[in-house]
């Protein structure tokens, strides 16, 4: 029952634990985005430390060196590049005698505010790089007769995190893509799995940059002291994600939907029981009062009286939205 409503420390963990998949049957596992230090790179470890048999890709073989070393079998992956996933998947498809168990979605990038380029690039690795391997690996699921896709989805996609808006809005279209493709797949006895995850230590908080034209301009510094690194406060280390995550992935009945990670819990109550803009008014309104304690802090600092910012207007759009 707790299964099926997605509840994820509340599941029996223990029952769960019995009914893993038989471990003396070698499994073929492909993880895109493995570089060092993120989760893509804990997983490849965590697979591989329990036996089965880990194709760990990254664009970069460098930064997959570890993984090398501990004789996972390492591939060069651009999910945004068919011919790169092609490569992988003849070179796999080889090996395995074409034949894959589970594919972990991993890869991504992170943007900020909406620069229109870094948008687009964003939306094709985090949601097309997605499709596109799901698409050439297919078969290979197929053939193994219990295959698994994962999504490294994200409570951003459900969590408006301000000034990560592109990001936040290429995870919630993976987490439809997830729901449709379960449903899809099933036929052919291919389970799909949407991580909600929440914050995981890796490398995904990068210096973030406003684009020219971004009303929050004159208080960037201010705003990305406080925004970047946000998630990898009290986040959940990477070794901690990578065990429960895979311990789901190998379970034979993985459910559709897998919260975990920093304030996963949270976002699951929210998600479950509250209705579904509950987030979304609750942080209108806490960023209202914040950017407007901001703004005040700053321009009472600066002696601001250029007209950078249409003040009286933001205050405007900020009280219909409240
Ligand atoms: N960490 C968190 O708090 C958190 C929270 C929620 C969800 N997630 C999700 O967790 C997953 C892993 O992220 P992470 O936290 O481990 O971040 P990360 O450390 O930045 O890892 C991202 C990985 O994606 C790779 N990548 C980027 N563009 C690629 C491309 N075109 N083709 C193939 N690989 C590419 C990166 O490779 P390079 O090194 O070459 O750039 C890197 O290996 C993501 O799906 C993310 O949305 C993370």
């Amino acid at each position: 029952m707790a299964r099926q409503f997605g509840l994820n420390d509340f599941a029996a963990r223990s029952v769960q634990k019995k009914i893993v998949l038989s471990p003396t049957v070698k499994r073929t596992v492909l993880i895109t985005g493995c570089s060092a230090g993120g989760i893509g790179h804990a997983l490849a470890k965590e697979f591989h430390s329990r036996g089965e048999r880990v194709f760990a890709t990254a664009r970069n073989l460098e930064s997959m060196v570890e993984l090398e070393r501990l004789g996972i079998t390492v591939l060069k992956l651009d999910v945004t590049k068919i011919e790169s996933i092609r490569d992988a998947r003849d070179k796999l498809s080889v090996m395995t005698g074409g034949k894959l168990d589970i594919l972990v979605n991993n890869a991504i990038m992170a943007v900020s505010d909406m620069d229109m380029n870094a948008a687009r690039n964003l939306f094709e690795v985090n949601l097309y790089g997605a499709i596109a391997m799901v698409q050439e690996f297919v078969q290979l699921l197929i053939t193994s007769g219990n295959g698994r896709v994962a999504h490294v989805g994200s409570i951003a996609g459900i969590f408006p995190l301000p000034f990560s808006a592109s990001y936040n809005g290429s995870k919630a279209a993976v987490h439809a893509l997830s729901n449709t493709l379960r449903v899809e797949l099933a036929p052919f006895n291919i389970k799909v799995v949407n991580l909600l995850t929440g914050g995981v230590t890796s490398n995904i908080s990068r210096p973030l940059f406003l684009p020219e034209n971004s009303l929050y301009r004159p208080i960037e510094q201010i705003l990305l002291q406080k925004r970047v690194g946000i998630s990898q406060v009290t986040a959940m280390p990477t070794a901690q994600y990578a065990r429960r995550v895979t311990t789901e992935l190998l379970h034979s009945k993985p459910r559709a939907w897998f919260w975990l990670g920093d304030k996963s819990s949270l976002c699951w109550i929210f998600d479950t029981f509250l209705w579904k803009t509950s987030l979304v008014s609750l942080l209108t309104r806490a960023a209202l009062y914040l950017t407007l304690l901001i703004l005040s802090a700053y321009l009472l600092r600066m002696g601001y009286s250029s007209n950078h910012l249409d003040y009286q207007n933001l205050q405007v759009t900020l009280e219909v939205e409240s």
